[in-house]
Parts: C-alpha cells; structure tokens; sequence
C-alpha cells in the first residue's frame, strides 16, 4: 500500500479472537450493473427506481458500480485492504429470472467464478440470497404478501446452494427484513413503495417463514453450511421520562426489534405489537417452528440509535423519532453513537442467547471528494469505524461471541432512495469512469486488519 496511516491503532484489538473475520460488505443491486444481461430480469428496485420521485436524482442501478464486469478488480481491491472475507449477495433476478421456474445458468455462472475469484485470493465468501431485489414477476403476483413468494425463495435457495455449496459455507438467507417488510411496504420508502399496514404485516411474517424455508433449503442442498439471518436493530431512548414516552420507545422496540427476533428465537411473535398492529397473521401449524428453526450464527448490521416520543395520532408505532440537537451525526443525518453497537451486541448474546453474532454491516456515509493529489481524504469515516471497531472490543470483552466485523462498503454504490449521493465506501468509485480510489478510512482499515494479525499472531 503506498500511502500508510502511520502508527498501531489504539484499539484495544487482542480483544478480538485470532481467528476473528475482517471484512466488507456490498449487494447485487447496489453494485452490478448489467441489468439486463446474460438472461437477468427486472427486480422490483429496477421498476421501482423508475417511478418519479422515489430515487434522488432519478438515480437507478442500471450501471451501478459496473461490477458484473469489474469484479476481478474489485477482488484485488479487497486483498490490498487486507480482508478475509467478503459479504456479498446473489440476485435471484439473475438466477430464477422468473422469480419461479426455470434456473438461468449463466446467472449462476456469474456467482460461480466470483466465488472462485474470492477463494484464489484467500478471501472467505459471505453469500446473502434475498438483498431486496425480488423478481419483479413475483411482485405482479402480490409479492411478499403472499405465501407463496416465501416458497419461491426456499426454491431458488436450493439452486444457488446447488451450485455453489460445494465451496460456500457462511450462508445468510435475508437482509433486513425490516426494510423489505417496514419501508418497503409500510413508509413507502424503498420497493415496492407501498403504505399499506396490512400488507407490510403479511410481508413480514412471509419474509421470516422465507427464512426458515430458505434455511431448511440450504441445510438439505449444502449440508456443510454454516447459516445465519442478518437484521439491523437500534437501540431505542425514549425522548424523556413522561410514562406516554416510555410506552412509545417500547413500542418502537417492538416494531425495529422484538419483531425480527423474537419469532425467530422461539418466542413467536410478540403479543403487544401484534395487538398493536390488528392484522390477523397469515400462519398455518408448522410455521413457528420453520421460522425458529436453529441458526449457526446472527447478522447484526447496525447504524444509528432513535429516540422517540408518544405520537398518538401518528403512524403505527405512534412513535415520532425526536432528533436530539447537539449530536454528532453522518452525512445521512442519522446520529452516530457507538454505543448502540455495543448495547446491541450484549442484548443479542444475554437476551437471545445467540452463540455466534458477525456484525455484518457497519459504516457511514460522508460528502466525499477527490483531492488535488488524488487521494480521498475521509476523517469523519475513518473516525466513525475507528469507535465502531472499539464497541465490538468492548463487546468481546463482556463475552460477545462475535466472530467477525464487515465494514459496509467496499465500495461506494447505489444507495437506494438516496442513489450515488451517499457514499459509504472506503473505496470511492468515480461513477464517471468506474475508477477506484482506497479512501483513508480503507487504509486505516487495512492497519487495523494488519495490527490485529500481527498482535494475535503465534
Ligand atoms: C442497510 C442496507 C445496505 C446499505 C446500508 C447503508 O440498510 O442493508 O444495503 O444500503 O443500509
């Protein structure tokens, strides 16, 4: 590396195990391009990003990073910071272009070589099936409001494990449901843009049941696979002590958290919440047990904390996010408090008992520019995983069984309702030529993986 941050980072980094995983995090959609190539078909974000309005600057991914047909660079780009592993996601809309029916091969072609790329450059792969870009012939179909979709992805599950179970392990089945089943369906704000509560509490409850059947898919397809569900949580405050403000926060927990993690650890679906919501679930006998069927580790992706007040008139949770002044906050005007990682962390180790927890995405997004000396000079970044990295020590140091940290991103890429506005890269991406450019914040990562090597090494 030609330019080097200097000294050993203070982080207190022999916390983390020798074995402990580095690395970066991406998804098909944000990052590949190639849209309409080699037989993939429109994903839901693909009509969605059409729609007027719905995406800043009218900004979609038909080009994105252009990683369908850079990934060898990007590979290199990983083994230059360093990293073990690589969390990436397949597109079903590449794979069963159909959303049902028949597998394209050569969308798993695509996968296939990357997955060899990685493996050459001795770089583990992290594969999520369901990033959020669903068949868009499967939406035309009532999408994760029906059943059936769930049972969908369970099928195309089994065929990507079918090709690639031969040298993929670490398997995640769904990335934040909550978005795919809150914001997409409830705030309106990502694919498919619907505000409609019952159909954001169907989808939700066939996103889980997605998730068990994708699970009893993978172990049947890939018996050496090791499986886990990635969720992004907050911690909740509530905006003072007035009993109205406490019952608000609790209910926002229910809403980002108790939700996605109850069911899935064996205490069904909480009461309170589904009380609050009034819509009858779409279960059938077997379900709770599909949805809690036993997992090799958790995804925890974590950003922001939320404070709350009692909203009574407002939307379900009736909870109104307060925005505290004073705060240091990202270029997405979420706050930044390392704190919540770490809280978040324990909660999911003593509350849930979970034996292996990834922090699978963590990071923050920054105006970056491009230097008159061509570098990308990133403080804020840099300094935002610098804290992150020191909660997961401390974490680990209260007994957090965590096993591995992938920053989010590897590169700068389409970043959903606010497309190539907001970076989060510690490479930047010129979208103009597709060059790339290792930012400060990717080197500080780089001497942090080498430090962490060096003082766990023997
Ligand atoms: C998460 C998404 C990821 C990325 C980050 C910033 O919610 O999983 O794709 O957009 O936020």
């Amino acid at each position: 590396m030609s330019e080097s941050t200097g000294s050993r980072p203070a982080l207190d980094l022999e916390a983390f195990p020798p074995s402990f995983a580095w690395g970066t995090a991406t998804s098909a959609y944000q990052i590949e391009g190639a849209v309409a190539e080699d037989g993939r078909a429109p994903s839901i974000w693909d009509t969605f990003s059409r729609v007027p309005g719905a995406i800043d600057n009218g900004d979609h991914g038909d080009t994105a990073c252009d990683h369908y047909h850079r990934w060898r660079e990007d590979i290199a780009l990983m083994k230059e910071l360093g990293t073990d592993t690589y969390r990436l996601s397949v597109a079903w809309p590449r794979v069963v272009p159909g959303g049902d029916g028949p597998v394209n091969k050569a969308g798993l072609d695509f996968y296939d070589r990357l997955v060899d790329g990685l493996l050459d450059a001795g770089i583990t792969p992290s594969v999520t099936l369901y990033h959020w870009d669903l068949p868009q012939a499967l939406q035309d179909r009532g999408g994760w409001t029906v059943r059936e979709t769930a049972e969908h992805l369970a099928a195309y599950t089994t065929a990507v494990a079918e090709r690639l179970g031969d040298r993929v392990t670490r398997w995640a089945t769904l990335n934040e449901p909550l978005c795919s089943g809150w914001i997409g369906h409830l705030e309106g704000r990502m694919a498919p843009g619907l505000t409609d509560l019952t159909a954001a509490v169907r989808a939700s409850y066939h996103l889980l049941l997605a998730h068990g059947l994708a699970t009893r898919a993978l172990r049947a397809a890939a018996p050496g696979a090791r499986i886990g569900l990635v969720t992004n949580h907050s911690t909740v405050a509530p905006a003072s002590d007035r009993p109205e403000d406490l019952a608000a926060a609790a209910r926002m927990d229910g809403h980002t958290n108790r939700w996605w993690l109850d069911p899935v650890y064996g205490r069904g679906f909480p009461t309170d919440m589904r009380e609050l919501y009034g819509v009858e679930l779409p279960e059938k006998p077997g379900d709770a047990e599909l949805i809690a069927a036993p997992l090799d580790w958790h995804g925890l992706n974590y950003y922001f904390p939320v404070t709350v007040a009692d909203d009574p008139e407002g939307p379900v949770p009736h909870a109104r996010e307060v925005r505290l002044p004073d705060v240091p906050r990202s270029g997405m005007d979420w706050q930044i408090d390392a704190g919540g990682l770490e809280a978040l962390l324990l909660r999911l180790t003593e509350d849930y008992g979970v034996r292996e927890l990834y922090v699978t995405e963590n990071g923050s997004a920054f105006p970056d520019t491009v230097g008159p000396d061509g570098a990308v000079h990133d403080p804020e970044r840099t300094g935002y995983l610098e804290q992150h990295l020191a909660a997961c020590a401390r974490a680990v140091r209260k007994g957090v069984p965590l096993a591995g940290y992938y920053a989010w991103s590897l590169l700068d890429n389409f970043e959903w309702a606010y497309g190539y506005d907001k970076r989060f890269g510690l490479v930047h991406v010129d979208y103009a030529t597709q060059k790339r450019t290792v930012k400060t914040s990717g080197r500080r990562y780089a001497d942090v993986i080498r430090a962490h090597r060096e003082a766990t090494a023997g």
